[in-house]
């Protein structure tokens, strides 16, 4: 028996028993004729004392101890003179009498505490030691929970997980694919799945009725700190069901989560916003909702004063930082350079404070009268102690796109973006399709298998652009965590939509014949969602990047440093795949 107990479980009511534990030492400290060292394992840290006076070559032993030893300790367990509040197991110590090394270790590249003295390159190499550390490690335990939370209440209410291929044929629309080269059929790739889309509407073709899978995807597109190039859905789709039917099963699943694994109970029923509102108000198809600071349209207001900026703009839109005239002019100035990087590319910012006396100041006086300004002062709902801030350009949409991120930079810097605080939403009646400059053509904003709206399919003809989709992504605090949609199951509907997006009927059923042909068969009705898993414990965990909460994540240039992953291969691996590699030109 390697251990009696872990590093976590022992307290007061445990002293007097002779116990042995096992596991990795933290930390060793020596005090007088006294050794004490931390002993560590996935569920705590005990504290373990060698006494000179009890046993001096035991302490002279313990002395030799180094960080990150394996050790296997017995001892009895003692109440501590001094105890540490902060630690569950803080009440008690072990007072060893034999101690055992398993294995030595080398010194650690950094130190495997909470507060860390290694930086983000040198954990991601020694991977497998940033995960001995209690905050990461509460990430992965949190993660677990969160699946088996999953599993439960998916298996509740009926849904069966089955699992789809990883290997499969790369499809056009979309995020590009990582593909994999066939030996036993050279020259010819598969894919690596975005997502499951089309498998799991065969499944629905199948009569499986309720599916779901906890499943890999793979994209190959630019990275940031809510997107890996693999990443984990909940992906789920039933069958004879309505929008509405899976929009109430998934919230349910949400408030699941919440109240298992957050304590949170959301009793309200999440508000529901069209994707034209989000932009309208927010700018953005994920609006935080944590705060207000809705966008208002300043058009009427002030154009027409003289001020060429505004008197040429396609939009003005200004939110109101409620509380925030005492900005200085260094504070206002920091935020005209925050909109103006290159990032966020807007080209200036005006801005107007109300005074404790009700008048209005603003970067633009000139051009404007007080009573002017007491006209933006009753648009913005404005009171004394505001501080208005107003952007404006040529592209309604980009400048928009601008406001959000200034909207959620005051909500930053007002400190209305607690990470305790959760605000969710559905945004509902996305637009079926989008320009794309890129292809110069109309882009499936979701995938080319959403449902128009029913009242909406009259337009497809005329005003595709117009077109709204039975689409739907639920966001929490400004993250998009799921997205699905209501699928064609009709495949004249599904060959219009291709030929709307520039598919010749030959190149439709190239790519996508096996699902127009499945859906000859008697396709029922049927629509989904899928859910990232690692949003969602980012979000619970309080994380910045969705990279803390994976055990092996990739880094922002989609390396694995660790496994030094992606690397060149053996020419007799190129040979058998019949693939030369074509240096790119420097
Ligand atoms: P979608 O592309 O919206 O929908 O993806 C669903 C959810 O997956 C998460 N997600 C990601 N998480 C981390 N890294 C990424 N690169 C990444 N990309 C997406 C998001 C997103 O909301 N087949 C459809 C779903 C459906 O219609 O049923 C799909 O894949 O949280």
């Amino acid at each position: 028996m390697y251990r009696s107990n872990t590093c976590g479980e022992l307290r007061l009511a445990d002293a007097g028993k002779e116990v042995t534990l096992a596991g990795w030492v933290q930390r060793v400290r020596k005090m007088g004729g006294m050794t004490f060292a931390d002993i560590r394992d996935r569920y705590g840290i005990t504290q373990v004392v060698f006494n000179d006076d009890l046993d001096a070559e035991l302490n002279e032993q313990a002395n030799h101890l180094g960080r990150e030893y394996v050790v296997q300790v017995t001892g009895k367990v003692a109440e501590r003179s001094s105890k540490n509040p902060n630690l569950p197991t803080g009440d008690i110590e072990l007072i060893a009498s034999k101690l055992r090394v398993l294995n030595p270790s080398e010194v650690p590249p950094f130190t495997i505490e909470d507060d860390t003295d290694g930086g983000d390159d040198i954990r991601m190499k020694y991977r497998y030691l940033d995960l001995r550390r209690g905050a990461v490690r509460r990430n992965i335990e949190l993660r677990h929970r969160m699946t088996m939370e999953v599993r439960r209440y998916l298996d509740s209410k009926g849904f069966l997980e089955i699992e789809t291929p990883m290997l499969v044929g790369s499809t056009p629309e979309g995020a590009r694919d990582f593909v994999v080269p066939s030996r036993m059929n050279q020259g010819q790739f598969y894919a690596l799945p975005q997502s499951p889309q089309t498998l799991k509407q065969l499944l629905m073709v199948s009569g499986m009725d309720r599916y779901f899978q906890i499943v890999k995807c793979f994209r190959d597109e630019d990275l940031r700190a809510d997107r890996q190039p693999e990443f984990t859905q909940i992906d789920c789709e039933m069958s004879f069901v309505e929008q509405d039917d899976i929009i109430n099963l998934f919230e349910g699943m949400a408030k699941h989560l919440f109240k298992e694994l957050r304590g949170v109970e959301l009793t309200e029923p999440f508000q529901r916003m069209p994707w034209a509102d989000a932009m309208r108000l927010y700018g953005s198809d994920k609006p935080d909702l944590r705060f207000g600071m809705e966008f208002v349209e300043l058009m009427d207001v002030l154009k027409g004063s003289g001020f060429s900026v505004f008197d040429n703009a396609a939009y003005i839109g200004g939110i109101n930082a409620k509380g925030a005239a005492s900005y200085t002019r260094k504070q206002l100035d920091q935020l005209t350079e925050f909109v103006k990087r290159p990032q966020i590319g807007a080209k200036g910012m005006v801005y107007a404070r109300v005074e404790p006396d009700g008048t209005v100041k603003s970067s633009v006086d000139k051009f404007y009268s007080q009573e002017k300004l007491q006209e933006l002062k009753k648009a913005m709902n404005a009171e004394p102690g505001d501080l208005i801030l107003i952007l404006s350009g040529d592209d309604a949409m980009r400048t928009r796109k601008q406001l959000c991120e200034l909207r959620l930079e005051m909500g930053n810097q007002l400190g209305l973006r607690d990470k305790n605080k959760f605000a969710c939403l559905w945004v509902v009646d996305f637009p079926m399709f989008e320009w794309s400059e890129e292809e110069q053509r109309l882009m499936a904003m979701h995938h080319p298998f959403t449902h128009p709206k029913d009242e909406d399919i009259p337009l497809l003809d005329t005003k595709p652009e117009e077109v709204r989709a039975d689409a739907y992504d639920m966001v929490v605090n400004g993250v998009e965590v799921g997205g699905g949609s209501i699928r064609i199951h009709d495949s004249e509907l599904q060959a219009k939509m291709f030929e709307i997006l520039g598919f010749t009927p030959e190149k439709a059923q190239e790519q996508f014949g096996f699902l127009m042909n499945a859906f000859k068969y008697g396709a029922p009705p049927h629509g989904g969602l899928a859910y990232g898993l690692d949003r969602w414990v980012s979000l619970f965990a309080g994380l910045d990047s969705i990279r803390d909460c994976i055990a092996f994540p990739k880094n922002n240039s989609g390396r694995d440093v660790m496994l030094d992953a992606p690397a060149p291969l053996d020419q007799k691996q190129l040979d058998e795949l019949s693939i030369a590699i074509v240096q790119p030109e420097k």
